[in-house]
């Protein structure tokens, strides 16, 4: 039988399937109920014999010139905090397929060497690294405010952050305490204190920023954490606030459980710890949020996703955890 593919480009920028069939497609395509598709590579492949490759480009054609998959943010250049790791490495991954120049940062300047050439060697785009602790307010200010003299930035992605302990209020350790404060409040200001301004100029840009479902729900010994995470959803807020009749969009995204290192740097490398908080249930992982975020940036510039919760679907909220030995 002869194979056809069809190019989906979601699909392929994902790397993981897409429903072929069903309400998830264009209405145009439904119809088509000849279109099949096997699941085991990346890309679908029809199966359907009858399907002749004029097919498969009238329905690539269908797909294009409805807009369903434009390409809204190609050229522009993002600015990613934490993109050694995680949700951030994930993030720049999916941006580089849609042939975004990038601008990595995190403190870890191996793995941001190792991202920059594995990217370049894949797409054609502009890779910058900059190494710098988001904690560091003079370093952020200096690095960022030089890299502006050069660089023009349309994105920012303020993803660098971190959880560390699970200590009820009263035996917190108060280090612990201030580099989550430190990191994901005060880090997140710095960094957007340099890069508002530049994005207010040019009256455009788009601002993501990683809150989680802890900045709406506190759980049990989360304390800190979910305050650190609280302030990020009223920072989000009042940038959109403050940014009022610019062309500036900021959206919020609350995760649930999501599998990235996360949990072992909160727990400080105890992988037992760490391993614990996803068993039994199947979490997010770092490309749904990337996913997500890419979805967010690409809407048109009338639309503002202010705020997005994402959870597992096993997870409803901190408390409901459905695990399979439940
Ligand atoms: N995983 C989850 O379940 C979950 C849920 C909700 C929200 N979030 C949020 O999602 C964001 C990304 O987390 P992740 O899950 O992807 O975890 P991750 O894999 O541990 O990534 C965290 C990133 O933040 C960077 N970072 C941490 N402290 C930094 C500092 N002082 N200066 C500069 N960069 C720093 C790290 O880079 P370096 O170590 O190289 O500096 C790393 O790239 C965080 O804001 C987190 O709070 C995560």
């Amino acid at each position: 039988m002869e194979e056809h593919i069809l190019w989906w480009p979601r699909l392929d920028l994902n790397q993981r399937p897409l429903p072929c069939q069903g309400s998830a497609l264009p209405t145009e395509l439904r119809d088509h109920s000849k279109l099949k598709c096997d699941y085991s590579k990346n890309i679908p492949i029809i199966k359907e014999p009858s399907y002749k490759q004029t097919d498969i480009i009238i329905i690539s054609i269908i797909i294009y010139s409805k807009g369903y998959y434009m390409n809204n943010i190609k050229s522009q250049t993002a600015l990613i905090t934490g993109a050694t790791s995680g949700i951030g490495e994930a993030t720049a991954k999916v941006l580089a397929k849609m042939e975004v120049n990038l601008v990595l940062t995190g403190r870890r300047e191996e793995n941001l060497k190792n991202l920059k050439e594995s990217l370049l060697k894949e797409f054609d785009i502009d890779v910058q690294t900059l190494k710098f602790d988001v904690t560091n307010k003079s370093e952020v200010l200096e690095k960022l405010t030089n890299l502006l003299t050069k660089t023009d930035i349309d994105i920012l992605i303020n993803n660098a952050g971190l959880a560390l302990g699970i200590e009820t209020i009263d035996q917190g350790d108060i280090d612990n305490w201030e580099a989550m404060i430190d990191t994901n409040i005060k880090g997140l200001l710095y960094v957007s204190r340099v890069i508002i301004p530049h994005l207010r100029e040019k009256n455009r840009g788009h601002i993501v920023n990683l809150g989680s479902i802890a900045g709406e729900m506190t759980y049990p010994g989360g304390n800190v954490y979910c305050a650190t995470k609280s302030a990020v959803h009223t920072l989000s807020e009042a940038m959109n606030i403050d940014l009022k009749g610019t062309d500036i969009r900021v959206s919020n995204i609350a995760p649930g459980a999501v599998k990235t290192s996360f949990s072992d740097i909160r727990f400080k490398g105890d992988k037992q710890k760490a391993e614990a908080v996803y068993e039994g249930y199947t979490p997010l992982f770092a490309e749904d949020i990337a996913d997500l975020i890419l979805y967010i940036l690409n809407a048109p510039l009338h639309v503002n996703i202010q705020h997005t919760l994402i959870m597992p679907t096993a997870q409803r909220n901190p408390y409901i955890l459905h695990r399979k030995e439940d």
